[in-house]
């Protein structure tokens, strides 16, 4: 069974077997009838790099469903299925004027994906809006609520990435979104920029959605045109020592203070600086308008963007003495 177009990157390869689950029964009784085999869960295959076949039962989760849960005068209790897509489901939210998640249009993959990592952009992370998540034990099949606190969000981080990796589906999330008396916040990068180029002076949270959308569609590659994966890496988290370092041989190096110790540097301005912005190699390239992304030109290999990777890396590390990581799964 072709994975091609179950991941967005659009690299070419096999499952053995593949079944998609559209309720709790279904994933329920897969799970069982299949207890002894290998299994891959497949969200929306946005965060995920394939370089190889998958040697397992592919379990993709197509559980559909959004509601409001509960309310009072000031806050909305929202859940949706984890294989809504996420932009549909922000739009939703917003159509509604529930605020909270505007930041967040049009990041690429599915509800059920977006705890595990922690998506952000623009100034917000899903901790800020997140609730709680139901999920499912592969092995027991039991179904265990996740609070906030037992997630430990952290940049790009939950325990999904750690202690409990490939032990639970995630099923469902609830989020706790604003009534009216919505907090804008437009303070991150362009969008302040984006409103003013279209006159909006007091930005609803439909203007902010959309200058987020106007901003991420000169970045960012549609997945759909070019695959992707969004940000390849992570923003290095590094010391001051070692900025201070980099900072005297490059003045004009971006930076985030995170801490009276620390300093995040953004790595696609490290890999811009260093050339790298637009390189290709066959049909694996650094897109050249979002040096943090690489993509697939059309027939890479998963060996090849992960090759394309390592050589950014190298190239990172040689010049500035600055480790960047991987943010998607390499499989
Ligand atoms: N920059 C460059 N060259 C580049 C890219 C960025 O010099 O090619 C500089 C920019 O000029 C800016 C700074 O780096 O000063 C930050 O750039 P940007 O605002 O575009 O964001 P980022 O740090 O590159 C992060 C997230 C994105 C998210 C944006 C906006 C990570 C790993 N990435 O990127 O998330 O959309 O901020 O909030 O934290 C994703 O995770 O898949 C993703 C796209």
């Amino acid at each position: 069974f072709s994975l091609k177009n179950y991941n967005t990157f659009g690299i070419e390869t096999k499952a053995k077997q593949f079944v998609a689950v559209h309720n709790l029964a279904e994933l329920q009784a897969i799970l069982k009838n299949h207890s002894s085999e290998k299994k891959f869960i497949l969200g929306g295959g946005s965060n995920m790099l394939l370089t190889q076949d998958i040697d397992a039962l592919v379990i993709h989760i197509d559980l559909k469903g959004k509601k409001i849960i509960k309310e009072n005068d000031d806050f909305v209790w929202v859940e949706s299925q984890a294989g809504e897509v996420w932009h549909e489901f922000v739009l939703w939210t917003i159509d509604q004027n529930f605020g909270g998640l505007e930041n967040m249009s049009l990041i690429p993959g599915n509800v059920g994906t977006t705890p595990v990592q922690n998506i952000g952009a623009y100034g917000a992370e899903i901790k800020d809006s997140f609730v709680s998540c139901d999920t499912m034990n592969i092995e027991t099949q039991e179904v265990k609520t996740f609070t906030k606190d037992e997630c430990k969000f952290g940049y790009r981080e939950s325990i999904f990435k750690q202690e409990v990796k490939d032990k639970y589906i995630i099923t469902s999330v609830v989020f706790k979104l604003k009534k009216h008396s919505h907090i804008i916040n437009i303070d991150y990068g362009d969008i302040k920029a984006e409103l003013a180029k279209n006159n909006v002076t007091n930005p609803t949270i439909k203007d902010v959605s959309n200058a987020v959308i106007a901003i991420r569609n000169t970045k960012l590659p549609n997945p759909k045109e070019l695959g992707n994966s969004g940000s390849f890496f992570k923003n290095p988290v590094i010391s001051k020592e070692l900025f201070e370092k980099v900072q005297a041989k490059f003045p004009e190096v971006k930076h985030f203070e995170v801490s009276p110790t620390e300093v995040k540097v953004p790595a696609g301005w490290l890999i811009e600086n260093a050339g790298l912005k637009g390189y290709r190699n066959g049909d694996a390239g650094v897109h050249k308008n979002q040096a943090l992304v690489l993509v697939n030109y059309g027939n890479a290999t998963g060996q090849d963007i992960l090759n394309l990777s390592k050589y950014v890396q190298k190239t990172i590390f040689d010049k500035y003495g600055i480790e960047i990581e991987a943010e998607v799964n390499v499989i």
